[in-house]
């Protein structure tokens, strides 16, 4: 798998921030290749596009299609397809379902989210040689309820641990989510792969967010989320003007008729 895009990710680490968003469609994707260092296709679609609770039911299939439509918008970007639930209960299915992916979306790597216990899954993607980037703290797949992690000692060193257990199972990078600054700040120290942090402070090697998140579209803002315009206000009033315009006879006029 495409190994010269991961390493020169990893040699930003201690030079320069990541900088990351998702994408679930190729008009996206072509918009912000050009200012990002990594894409990802990331499972919260779920949420965002198809509207689910979570995205515990997001399936394969739409993660391929999705991954299919982006790929068609990226030219530069490292491009990540997350693993849906249940696609890497074992290491056999891990193996097929991560191959399928690469085989149909042509992608860089694959994310797995952390469960405490799929270390061995991870490093036997690594083993046959495909990219795999880790995801520690919220984990939307493993748990039910949000909640920020690394408040307390016992937090503290199950997050060391599992982001070292990560490392060394060849992961290239790791997504650390909801974070607590102190705790973000000792495993990107600790850790010779870059961090990718969302909720996790600026003490990460890169930032992630999810791109209808900071545009403003999907109305989701949690205090991580900074929204960088309002493009459901944009949205509005151009589909306000269409409607005025529809309704007055002033759209189609003569320059958009045939
Ligand atoms: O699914 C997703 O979009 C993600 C990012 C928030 C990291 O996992």
């Amino acid at each position: 798998m495409k190994k010269k895009k991961i390493i020169k990710i990893i040699k930003k680490k201690n030079k320069v921030k990541i900088v990351c968003l998702t994408a679930y469609s190729k008009s996206m994707a072509k918009i912000i290749d050009e200012y990002c260092d990594i894409i990802l296709v990331g499972d919260s679609l779920g949420n965002v596009l198809y509207g689910f609770n979570n995205t515990h039911t997001v399936s394969l299939q739409m993660m391929i299609n999705h991954a299919k439509s982006v790929s068609k918008g990226i030219k530069k970007s490292v491009f990540v397809v997350d693993m849906p639930k249940n696609s890497y209960n074992n290491i056999k299915n891990a193996k097929k379902n991560a191959k399928k992916i690469i085989n149909e979306t042509n992608c860089d790597a694959v994310k797995i989210e952390s469960n405490n216990k799929n270390y061995s899954i991870i490093n036997s993607l690594v083993k046959s040689n495909i990219n795999v980037m880790g995801h520690i703290g919220f984990t939307p797949q493993h748990k039910k309820k949000f909640k920020a992690e690394g408040f307390s000692t016992k937090e503290e060193k199950k997050l060391m641990v599992e982001a070292e257990k990560i490392e060394k199972a060849g992961a290239f990078s790791i997504v650390l989510e909801c974070v607590s600054s102190k705790v973000s700040n000792k495993i990107t120290r600790n850790l010779k792969i870059p961090t990718i942090g969302i909720g996790s402070s600026k003490n990460c090697d890169g930032q992630i967010l999810v791109t209808d998140d900071m545009l403003g579209l999907s109305g989701f803002y949690p205090k991580f989320v900074k929204k960088y315009v309002n493009l459901k206000k944009i949205i509005k009033k151009g589909v306000k003007n269409y409607r005025k315009d529809i309704i007055s006879g002033n759209f189609p006029g003569k320059s958009n008729s045939y």
